[in-house]
């Protein structure tokens, strides 16, 4: 029997009681607020009344992000792989929400073989009237068996996770098809232990404004929230290949983040790399990812779950931001299934020249060849509304009393075509 389960009922009790008054108070004013809308009927469902009180305190941990920031559209993040299963009840409503699952029994399905979509596997956005070579990117989360989900690390967690996955990059360095460099925020090892990789403040500022390292994870409320930004900047940096394009994130969201990033017309090319670098990656002994039968790749937040993947674009689209903001660009996007980003990725604003980042919003019962698809189709779509004749306003009508005495004004003559 689990001895945690024998906690007095009443204590674990009120406190169930505190978050679902919590968040029976927060879903009026936010609807939207999976975290809430579903913390309620689980915490009230026999697999929530048996959580022990030690139980409840890492479910607090998932879904504390939720509750402390309103506007949360998920409004939780595991804490270690397990928490998809242990917290099923609650974690496979928001998920199977979010991700649309209406049937509630798909399974992930992985599948890297893109040789079909587009004309013999090759996505050349030339064909949808680019002349200009676009920015193209795409990552997966990733997270090792071995350690806590970055939520539940600690700083010495964090540290021995870095020199870990040291021996990975090192092996990626001496791979003549890699090569490149190490970067590391880390301010030591601990024990006066110097860290060999790290950088200072402004190549750290450098590489984030060349969008090889995230930004400030301390100053994201919602990863905050959930610790995951805790120690900042303890056991965060980067690897980078010799050419630039290969890159591996440690200690952002996931603590793992693999990515390929280019200038060119070709999506394909980037997908079949970082493909090709997985391949190598989970052969470098000491990588051995979570994975779920159900949800796939084990990530931080259920949206990333599956695929873990993004695939990205950035384009300009002056005429839907011609206010200056996503507003209309998200309206038109929003039902071809893509999200917007800002140039500088989540949370962060549009280019000042109209230049948005935009990627399939699916990640889970999804394939990744079809991601990589749905992009450049999305694409096309969205291009074909920046590119739309602009509508004639609706001509203004005449007030009541002109329109009873006025004559109608002849219709002018269309210009003579040249
Ligand atoms: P993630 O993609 O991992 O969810 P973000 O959206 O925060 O994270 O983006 C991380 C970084 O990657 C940001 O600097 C962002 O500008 C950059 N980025 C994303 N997509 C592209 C792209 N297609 N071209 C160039 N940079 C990109
Ligand atoms: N936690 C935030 C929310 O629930 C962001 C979720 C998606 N973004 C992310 N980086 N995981 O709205």
């Amino acid at each position: 029997m689990n001895s945690a389960r024998t906690v007095t009922p009443s204590v674990i009790s009120d406190r169930k009681l505190h978050l679902i008054k919590k968040c029976s108070d927060q879903i009026l004013l936010s609807p939207d607020n999976r975290c809430c809308k579903y913390l309620i009927p689980y915490l009230d469902s026999e697999e929530g009344k048996a959580l022990s009180n030690e139980d409840l305190l890492t479910f607090y941990q998932c879904v504390r992000t939720g509750i402390d920031n309103e506007d949360s559209g998920l409004g939780c993040y595991a804490m270690t792989p397990d928490d998809y299963t242990k917290f099923g009840g609650f974690f496979n409503a928001v998920i199977r929400d979010y991700h649309g699952d209406a049937t509630g029994t798909a399974k992930h399905e992985t599948d890297w073989d893109a040789s079909g979509v587009g004309e013999g596997g090759v996505l050349d956005v030339r064909k949808l009237g680019f002349d200009q070579e676009l920015s193209m990117r795409v990552r997966v989360g990733r997270n090792l068996k071995a350690f806590n989900l970055p939520g539940k690390m600690d700083q010495a967690e964090r540290i021995k996770f870095e020199q870990q996955v040291l021996g990975a990059f090192q092996a990626l360095v001496d791979n003549p098809d890699y090569g490149g460099n190490i970067y590391s925020m880390t301010p030591n090892f601990g024990e006066g232990v110097e860290n060999p990789n790290k950088i200072s403040d402004e190549k750290y500022q450098e590489l984030v404004d060349a969008h090889v390292l995230f930004k400030d994870m301390d100053a994201d409320p919602f990863l905050k929230s959930a610790g995951i930004s805790s120690d900042w900047p303890y056991g965060r940096g980067c690897w980078q290949s010799a050419d630039g394009q290969c890159i591996i994130w440690f200690g952002e969201e996931d603590q793992l983040r693999i990515m390929c990033m280019k200038k060119g017309f070709l999506l394909n090319e980037v997908f079949d790399r970082l493909n090709t670098m997985l391949k190598t990656v989970e052969s470098i002994e000491g990588i051995d990812f979570a994975t779920s039968d159900d949800y796939g790749y084990v990530t931080s937040c259920p949206s990333n779950l599956g695929t873990g993947m993004r695939a990205s674009v950035h384009v300009k689209i002056p005429n839907l931001t011609s206010d200056g903001t996503d507003a209309k660009a998200k309206e038109v996007c929003n039902p071809l299934g893509l999200s917007v980003r800002g140039t500088g990725g989540e949370h962060t604003p549009i280019g000042a020249d109209g230049t948005v980042d935009i990627s399939p919003r699916a990640r889970l019962f999804i394939k990744e060849k079809d991601i990589i698809e749905k992009l450049y189709k999305g694409i096309e779509l969205l291009m074909a509304q920046e590119n739309k004749p602009a509508e004639a306003p609706p001509a203004e009508a005449p007030p009541a009393e002109v329109v009873a005495t006025e004559e109608a004004p002849k219709e002018e003559a269309p210009p003579a075509a040249e």
